[in-house]
């Protein structure tokens, strides 16, 4: 079998490599390189690989240290790099053993053509022993030349490969995902993110906190979707996620964490997700001490576990408080919605499994509502820590599958969101001091 590496900064040329080439393609996410090419090549399993292509969009430093990294782990590995034919490539064609350079725009035919040809010319080189790799209906090779059919490069200087290729199992991306764990064996943190109604805000700060967090410690951090019936996690991050909930609670997986850690998604902005289920039914199967015990699992591995729950307190938030180190609560500047935190926060304090940091957030901040801060905080009888203002900026960044905190925002809601970061940052915390601020609306 023909092993493909993809490793680029384009979802889009991922997606269409994937579907040009099926289950010969391994995808690596470019983002990854900003944790080191290590790092990114850790999400593959597998000993051996053929070709890898590198692009588009990789700067020099990344393709550079990332072609260090393959070769070490797949010394005869053909490397192809995806790249418009600007000048600047004569540069990196004579320090990196490239022996490709392929347009990002070249169709489909010419990709296959030159994989074809790529692993051909491995083969004629000794590299290889095993058949000829079908990539699909090649059209008639007249050139042995790997470059002479990419079209908008010029002709480039084969390096001769090494030693031979072996044939090994495919490559399964996402197999082996490596975390950077709580320190010192600690349990992780569990956020949970919990309102009284539906529609405060609550996938939008979850999720935004996860891209946050995400910069404060890569891959270190994970989003649970426990909204089992209408959880839209992975909507609010456009991701397509291979397994989800369900997956994670039965089976192997709650009794094995390599087996778990294998069914996580992630997210090009360095975190995991474990997505909500496909649909109400299935979802509704999930237990309240499922939830418990994945949240636990997944305390055991990550730094940070953020868990977006469904409105109210059903049995899967109850158990989530119940493990949780944090809760996020939220209200927005309605008296229906202040009350319903009241009495939130009452009943939780009743039960017992009030976690001991507790956030409120008041979203939808604004001046018409008749309310401000402090009647809110009069109601609830605790201060309000973060209020995000109502802005079309976030509803906008929902509907695009693009948290606010990945876009590099100046929108006072991004600025607002950052807050809530900070609260779960030691360091600027320590910095900050512990004590409660509120937050008045801009
Ligand atoms: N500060 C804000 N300004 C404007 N729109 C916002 C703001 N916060 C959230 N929204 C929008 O409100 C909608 C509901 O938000 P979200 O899905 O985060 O709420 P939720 O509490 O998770 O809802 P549910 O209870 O249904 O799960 C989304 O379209 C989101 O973009
Ligand atoms: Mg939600």
């Amino acid at each position: 079998m023909s092993r493909v590496i993809v490793v680029s900064r384009s979802r889009e040329y991922d997606a269409r490599m994937q579907r040009l080439l099926g289950d010969d393609v391994a995808t690596v996410m470019g983002a990854y390189l900003s944790f080191g090419a290590q790092i990114a090549l850790d999400q593959l399993a597998g000993d051996d690989a053929e070709v890898a292509l590198l692009g588009p969009f990789l700067s020099y430093e990344d393709a550079n240290e990332l072609v260090t990294a393959l070769l070490r782990r797949f010394p005869d590995l053909g490397l192809v790099l995806v790249h418009e034919n600007h000048a600047e490539i004569e540069e990196w064609v004579s320090e990196m053993p490239i022996q490709s350079v392929l347009s990002p725009t070249a169709d489909d035919d010419t990709v296959v053509e030159l994989l074809g040809e790529m692993r051909t010319w491995l083969i004629d080189a000794g590299a290889a022993d095993g058949e000829a790799p079908d990539y699909g209906a090649l059209p008639p090779q007249t050139d042995s030349e790997p470059n002479s059919s990419v079209e908008a490069t010029e002709a480039l200087t084969l390096a001769e490969p090494g030693a031979p290729l072996e044939d090994a199992p495919d490559l399964q991306p996402l197999a082996a995902i490596t975390t950077v764990g709580s320190a010192d064996g600690e349990e992780g943190r569990v956020i949970a993110v919990v309102s009284p109604k539906g529609g405060l805000g609550k996938t939008t700060i979850a999720t935004n906190l996860a891209v946050g967090l995400a910069r404060v410690a890569p891959l270190s951090v994970v989003i649970v979707d426990a909204d089992v019936q209408f959880g839209d996690v992975a909507t609010a991050l456009a991701l397509e996620a291979e397994h989800t909930l369900p997956d994670m609670v039965s089976g192997l997986a709650p009794r094995d964490t390599m087996v778990l850690k294998t069914f996580l998604s992630v997210h090009p902005a360095g975190f995991y997700v474990v997505a909500g289920s496909e649909d109400p039914a299935t979802g509704d199967r999930v237990t309240g001490d499922q939830i418990g015990h994945l949240v636990q699992q997944l305390a055991g591995i990550f730094r940070f576990v953020i868990v977006d729950t469904a409105p109210g307190l059903g049995e899967h938030a109850l158990s989530v408080l119940e493990c949780a180190s944090d809760a996020i609560v939220l209200c927005t500047m309605s008296v229906p919605s202040v009350r319903g935190l009241r009495q939130e926060l009452a009943t939780l304090a009743a039960l017992g499994i009030l976690p001991a940091e507790r956030h409120v957030v008041m979203n939808f901040a604004d001046k018409v509502s008749g309310l401000n801060a402090k009647d809110v905080e009069a109601t609830i009888g605790v201060p309000v820590d973060v209020a995000i203002p109502r802005s079309s900026a976030v509803a906008l960044s929902t509907n695009r599958g693009v948290p606010l905190l990945e876009q590099d925002s100046r929108d006072p809601a991004a600025k607002a969101l950052n807050q809530i970061v900070v609260r779960f940052d030691s360091a600027a915390a320590q910095k900050r001091g512990r004590a409660h601020r509120r937050v008045v609306v801009a």
